[in-house]
This record gives structure tokens, sequence and C-alpha cells, in this order.
């Protein structure tokens, strides 16, 4: 893939170009917004006209509510027009040259992309290109396995006598939402496979993460057909619960909390006809054993506790270290955590950046207290130490259940400690778990390893063996068990998410079989075509 380098930029002077969008995407169509708008800030520092210090204002967004909602939920029907619009109908090839043409243009606006991904959500640069690089990169991915499942559809079967075509077919209108985090990707890990099947979708940006949408707006407009891709921008409340109570969604897919996912399915009036795609909570452990390579431990739980400030869903959310290395765990992890170097999202070599919710640093902080309050210590030097954009990570230890820390998802910088004498306690703990997407499992001795896999892989959906928990490759599934998900995520299980298995049936007659080749010969449905695609 073609790289667009980020043209150097002084970022000593502050936020250079405040982005005010006042457009959104509906019907095909850039619309005015005219409305009340949102500012949106940077919980980084910088010093406004009037001299005075506090947060960044980056640009403001449309404010939009219940008309604006419907009439996007209009435009997305109408486009899927009950399954005979242009889009659900097109030739795959068709559909997939829309979406080749928009990766093309949305290339070309990576520069921005990722200077808004530092100043919006404050991921350091590597991560913000990554993020950007890596999208671009699923997309392609993505049309490369849509084309695959193409191939192995064009063909007939034949059982008990019946001809059968079998394709995959879109579901309908899709509402995405996507999370603050990976306001990019994982928001169009939902959009593009959804898009990619013929269904037709509503689509609100994250409240943190959403200006970089914005350069992407023309790219949509000019890429896919009129209704295809509707983009509003505004609270979660006064667009996506409307549009779920009218019960016109087919998908919900988010990437969020599941306690936004269950409010908004409960809006549903016809709950047995929405299907769910979400990737929700989790609290992966980390599991360290007596014999686990220490130098490699300490390595993957650093960056698996504290990539991003712990902010992913995958994050190694708490610590089990076997009693007997767990003072030698401890004070190594707790001195490379306090070497790990803090800074702005675009200094050199920054691993730690500042918090984009105003409110974390404070509650990272309520929960160290708690803990403390219950016994437990910070262990490294600059554990705790806070400032207005953020609290410094604090390696807590021991720490057990009793403790808000030991329970609650921190998507944050504070790392819980528990030491375990039986491998049991772990076990014990993740059975009872809300939560089961993933586990680290750091050692070495096949004997304790083997048997531990078999009932892990019970417990959660991948099992990483002395390594950190993270979603990629993309090409892997990615999904959880109870509080974490619904449905499967990965280039290929994505497709599948977003559709359904529908076929043409036709006995082995004479009269049928000539129907069907005349069919085939004739290319007058996309559906019965034993044509392939390169
Ligand atoms: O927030 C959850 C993300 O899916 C994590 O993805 O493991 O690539 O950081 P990652």
């Amino acid at each position: 893939m073609e790289k667009i380098a980020a043209a150097p930029i002084d970022h000593s002077v502050g936020f250079q170009q405040q982005v005010h969008c006042s457009q959104y995407l509906v019907d095909g169509k850039l619309h005015q917004w005219q409305g009340n708008t949102t500012p949106v800030y940077s919980t980084i520092y910088s010093e406004n006209e009037q001299g005075e210090v506090g947060p960044t204002l980056l640009g403001t967004i449309p404010d939009m509510g219940t008309e604006a909602a419907m009439s996007a939920l209009h435009a997305a029907e109408k486009a899927f027009h009950r399954g005979q619009g242009l889009w659900p109908t097109m030739k795959v090839a068709d559909r997939l040259k829309c979406l080749s043409n928009f990766v093309a243009k949305m290339k070309t606006h990576r520069a921005q992309v990722v200077e808004l991904l530092m100043w919006e959500i404050e991921k350091n640069q590597a991560d913000a290109e990554k993020e950007f690089d890596r999208t671009v990169d699923y997309i392609y991915d993505t049309i490369e396995a849509y084309k695959n499942l193409d191939r192995r559809s064009a063909r007939f079967d034949k059982e008990g006598g019946v001809h059968a075509h079998i394709r995959r077919g879109p579901l309908g209108v899709v509402l995405c939402l996507g999370p603050y985090n990976y306001p990019l990707n994982e928001t169009f890990c939902l959009l593009i496979p959804a898009l990619v099947m013929g269904n037709t979708t509503i689509f609100k940006p994250a409240k943190h993460g959403v200006l970089l949408i914005t350069p992407l707006l023309e790219a949509f407009q000019e890429s896919f057909p009129p209704g295809v891709v509707n983009i509003l921008f505004g609270r979660g409340r006064k667009i996506a619960s409307p549009i779920m109570e009218t019960g016109k969604i087919d998908v919900l897919a988010l990437i969020g909390h599941s306690s936004s996912a269950v409010a908004l399915q409960d809006l549903h009036p016809n709950k047995n006809r929405l299907r769910l795609v979400l990737g929700l909570e989790a609290k992966n452990p980390g599991i360290i054993l007596p014999d686990a390579d220490m130098d490699l431990t300490i390595k993957e739980c650093i960056s698996g506790t504290l990539s991003y400030n712990g902010q992913r869903c995958t994050a190694l959310k708490m610590l089990f270290v076997h009693e007997s290395i767990v003072d030698e765990f401890n004070s190594r992890f707790a001195q490379a955590v306090d070497e790990l170097k803090y800074g702005l999202p675009w200094e050199e070599g920054v691993f730690l950046t500042p918090l984009p919710e105003p409110g974390k640093p404070a509650y990272i902080q309520e929960l160290i207290k708690d803990a403390e309050e219950k016994g437990a210590k910070i262990l490294n030097k600059k554990g705790g130490e806070l400032t207005h954009n953020y609290s410094f990570p604090a390696v807590l230890y021991p720490v057990n259940k009793s403790m808000r820390v030991y329970e609650e998802e921190q998507f944050g910088p504070v790392i819980p400690i528990i030491p375990y004498s039986d491998i049991s306690e772990p076990l014990d703990a993740m059975a009872a778990s809300e939560y089961g997407q993933q586990v680290s499992l750091f050692g070495r001795d096949v004997r304790k390893i083997g048997p531990l896999i078999d009932t892990l892989a019970n417990l959660v959906c991948r099992v990483n063996l002395n390594s950190a928990c993270q979603r990629g490759p993309d090409v892997y599934p990615f999904t959880g068990r109870k509080n974490s998900a619904v449905s499967t995520l990965s280039v290929y299980d994505a497709l599948r998410s977003f559709s359904i298995r529908t076929f043409v049936a036709s006995k082995d007659t004479p009269y049928n079989n000539e129907i069907l080749e005349t069919l085939l010969n004739s290319h007058e449905s996309n559906f019965i075509s034993t044509d392939y695609l390169l």
C-alpha cells in the first residue's frame, strides 16, 4: 500500500486549523447544517486568542436531532428499498468498484486524519498512523475476502434432486456506532463489511474522535449511490434512540459499552428482527505462571496493560501473578512502568499520552483511593501522579475482590496485580467474571499449560500464549463470551455477520434446467451467475 506521510507540522504553536464541520451526509447530498453546534475540545491545553490557557478548541460539529435522524433513516430505507434498491441488487463487481474508489480518496486524507487522531483522542503518532493504515488495509482485505466469497458462491449444488444456488444476501438498514478509542478503525470495521454485503447504513461517530471523520465526508458522497451511507453528528440519545424506536433498523452494529447496546436494543419494538453485531467491554486477565520468562512477560504486560494508556477493550486489565515470583515481577514491572515516556502524542518516542475524556483522571484516582483504603499499595514511584489530563499509571498490589478495580473495567492507566497460590484462583475469577474476551497466559511447562489452555479456551475466545491480548491480525476472529461481544468480527467473519444465506432452489427437471441455463447465459440476474471475479 502506498503510504502518504504526514507533512511535518510545528506542534509547538498549537492546533493550527480548527475544523468547523457544518455538513452532514444524507441521501447522497452534503447538506448544510443550520442548527446548533457543539464545540470539540482536546484535553491538551493551549493558549487561546485571549491569552488564556485551557483545553484546546479543535472545532465544532452539528448537534443534530430527531428530524435529521429520520431523514437519514428514510434515505437508508429508500436506498435499500426492501431489497429492490440499486445497492442491494448491484453486481458484486460494481459494489467493489465503489469501495475501491472510496479507499483511494480516503488515502489522500491520511495526514489530516492522523493529525486529528492525535489532537482529538491523543493517540501517539505511531499508533495514530497505524490506525489509519490498518483501516486502509482492512478495506483492501475486505474487497479480496468478498471476491473470494463470491467465487465460492458462483456454483450450483445438487442434493435430493434439487439444484441450489446459494449466496449471502444483505440484511437491510444498519445503524453503525463506533467507539472513541478507535474512532476510525473500529467504526470502519463495521461500516465497510456492512456496505460490501449490500446493506445501507446510518453512521454516527463517537463523542470523541469525531472531527477526523469530516475530511472523509466528500469521499463517501462521491463513492456511493445516494442513501447508501448516511453520516450524522450529535448525541446518541438524540439520534440513535429515535431511529431505534421506529423498529426500522435491521442490524445494530456497535462497539462500545453493553449498557448503551442494551438501552438501544430495548427501544426496538421488534427485537426478533434486530441482528446485533456488538464489540463490548472486557476485563482481560494476564496469568503469570511460576516458570514464565520474566523479561518477555514484563515486556508483553507493559504493552498489554498500557498501550494507548489501557484504553483498549483488549487491554490486560488485571494481572494474576503466582506468589512464588510476585515480588520479582512487581519490582521489575513497577520500574518498567516508571521508565515509560509520557508526553504529547507527536513527541518522539512517546508511549503514554494525555487522556481524552475530561473526567477520566478523576475516575482513575477514585479506583486508586478505593484500593488503597482496602489495603493495596501503589508500587511505582510515579504511580497516580495527577495533572489536569493525566493520572500516571499506578501499579496496585495486592488487589482483591473487595476493590472496585477488581470488578470495573478501568479502561485507563491503572494496573491491579492479584497474587495467587493455586491456579484455580484465576480460573474461578474468570469463570465468575461478567466478561469473556481474551486471556494472556505466561509460562513454559507444557504439562501445566496444556490442560490450562483447554479450560481457558472455554472461558474466553482467544488464549494468547506468552503475549499481550490484541485484536489483530484482523483476519483472525474477534469476539467474546458473556458481556464482551455478540457476533464475530474479522475480515472474513464480518462479511457473514452482516449478511444472511439466501438461495434459489430449482427441482432437477428438464423444464427448470432449461430456464436456469437460459438465465445463466442471459445475465438477466446478478444473483444467478457463475461468473468469476478475479
Ligand atoms: O478496543 C478494542 C480494540 O478492538 C482493540 O484492538 O487489540 O488492536 O488494540 P487492538
